[in-house]
């Protein structure tokens, strides 16, 4: 729902989950860019959002709204990677990113999948303090995998057992 919606109605929009769809790779896109230095392109989401294997799910201002969150799986059962997951800037340490992985998981294991893997960079506090909270663990590092700027740092590459 838009500010004027919402000033109308007097209530804030309840955040809604639901399966992401072609029609989101502009805003998935968005997000990631905002997130990420080397951001996806609207193609490349396109291009994951056709893909079988590729399981995403979007948070939205009410059912009508935009996304402002995603998470996006590769899976293979009994296997499931996360490749991308992102809150847009204002919208977080609001509980969105625990709520919307914990919807994804809960999806994820009615497809068959009994692990959750992902790669994280080690100096990523508020991720890696989203994943301990789900219950991801370290399955190992990889030393100065991520490169920015001169800068290197650690990959952790994690793991939860459903
Ligand atoms: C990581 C990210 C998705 C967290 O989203 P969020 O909606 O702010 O997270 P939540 O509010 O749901 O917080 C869930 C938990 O994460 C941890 N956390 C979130 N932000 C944190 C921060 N800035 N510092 C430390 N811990 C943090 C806390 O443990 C929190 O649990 P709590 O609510 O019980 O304290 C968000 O910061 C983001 O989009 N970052 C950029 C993209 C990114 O790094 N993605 C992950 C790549 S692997």
């Amino acid at each position: 729902m838009s500010l004027f919606g919402r000033l109308l109605s007097g209530t804030p929009s309840e955040p809604h989950l639901r399966d992401a769809r072609m029609q989101d790779a502009p805003d998935l896109a968005r997000l990631h860019g905002a997130s990420f230095h080397r951001g996806w392109g609207v193609d490349e989401f396109e291009r994951l959002l056709t893909d079988r294997a590729a399981h995403a799910h979007v948070m939205t201002d009410g059912p009508k709204g935009a996304p402002f969150a995603f998470v996006l799986s590769h899976v293979v059962p009994p296997e499931g990677e996360i490749l991308s997951l992102a809150v847009a800037p204002a919208s977080r340490k609001k509980g969105h990113a625990r709520r919307l992985l914990a919807h994804h998981l809960s999806r994820l294991a009615a497809l068959g999948v009994t692990v959750s893997h992902l790669e994280v960079d080690a100096a990523n506090t508020a991720a890696l303090g989203l994943y301990h909270r789900l219950g991801y663990v370290e399955a190992g590092r990889r030393k100065g995998y991520y490169r920015e700027a001169g800068q290197a740092s650690d990959a952790l590459v994690m793991r939860r057992d459903f």
